[in-house]
Parts: structure tokens; C-alpha cells; sequence
């Protein structure tokens, strides 16, 4: 069902814990199964220097921020918004159509910490 590079990142997640003196932080849930993932960043000068995840969620999920956060770090915010969660998954080699959700929610996490850094705060 997963792909090796899924189980790898599944298996040794990268990045996760909450970044200290973050000043971008998001949590999200997922209307389609209730998980929860919560992203914190530092950003200076607009570069990501330190990202991590936390997230009560699935296999596919835990992957796809593993994988997310690796393609982030040293990023600018401006490409950070870009990133879309099918760029996630092929870096992943695939997800089973069931789980396309899990890597939305990476992305909408991301979303929200950029959003938060530009703004100074969650809806
Ligand atoms: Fe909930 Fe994957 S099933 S995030």
C-alpha cells in the first residue's frame, strides 16, 4: 500500500517536536478524519531556518510532514506557500488515493504558520 520512501519517513519521521522561540505556528484538523497536525517555524528574514510537526494522525500523514518539513528548511516563505501537497507526495513516490487527504493537511499547516508569521495569529 505505501511506497518505500513513505515507510521510511513513517518509520524515522524528520523534524518533528515544536521549534523554540517559534514565531509561525499553525494547528489544523481534518474534516475528513478528525487527525490533527500542529507546524511550528523560526523564520528570519523571511527564510525558514527551523521547522518541525507534531500530529496525532496517520501513517500517511506522518510521512508527508516528515517529508514537508525537509523540503522547507532553508526555503522562503514565499516558496513555503507555493508548495503544494501533490510536490509532497511525489517527493514520497506516491500515496494510495485514500490518503490524498493526509498530505492536504501538511499543506494547510504550512498555510497556516505562514499566514500566522505574516500576521501574528490564528483564526
Ligand atoms: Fe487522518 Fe490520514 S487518515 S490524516
Amino acid at each position: 500500500m505505501y511506497t518505500d520512501k513513505v515507510m521510511e519517513n513513517f518509520r524515522n519521521p524528520q523534524n518533528v517536536g515544536v521549534v523554540e522561540n517559534a514565531n509561525a505556528k499553525y494547528t489544523v484538523g481534518s474534516p475528513e478524519c478528525g487527525d490533527i497536525m500542529e507546524m511550528s517555524m523560526r523564520i528570519e528574514e523571511d527564510v525558514i531556518v527551523d521547522i518541525k510537526f507534531r500530529t496525532f494522525g496517520c501513517a500517511a500523514a506522518i510521512a508527508s510532514s516528515s517529508m514537508a518539513t525537509q523540503m522547507l528548511k532553508g526555503k522562503t516563505v514565499d516558496e513555503a506557500v507555493k508548495l503544494k501537497n501533490t510536490e509532497v507526495i511525489d517527493a514520497l513516490g506516491g500515496l494510495p488515493p485514500q490518503k490524498i487527504h493526509c498530505s492536504v493537511l501538511a499543506e494547510e499547516a504550512i498555510r497556516g504558520a505562514i499566514e500566522y508569521y505574516k500576521n501574528g495569529r490564528q483564526e
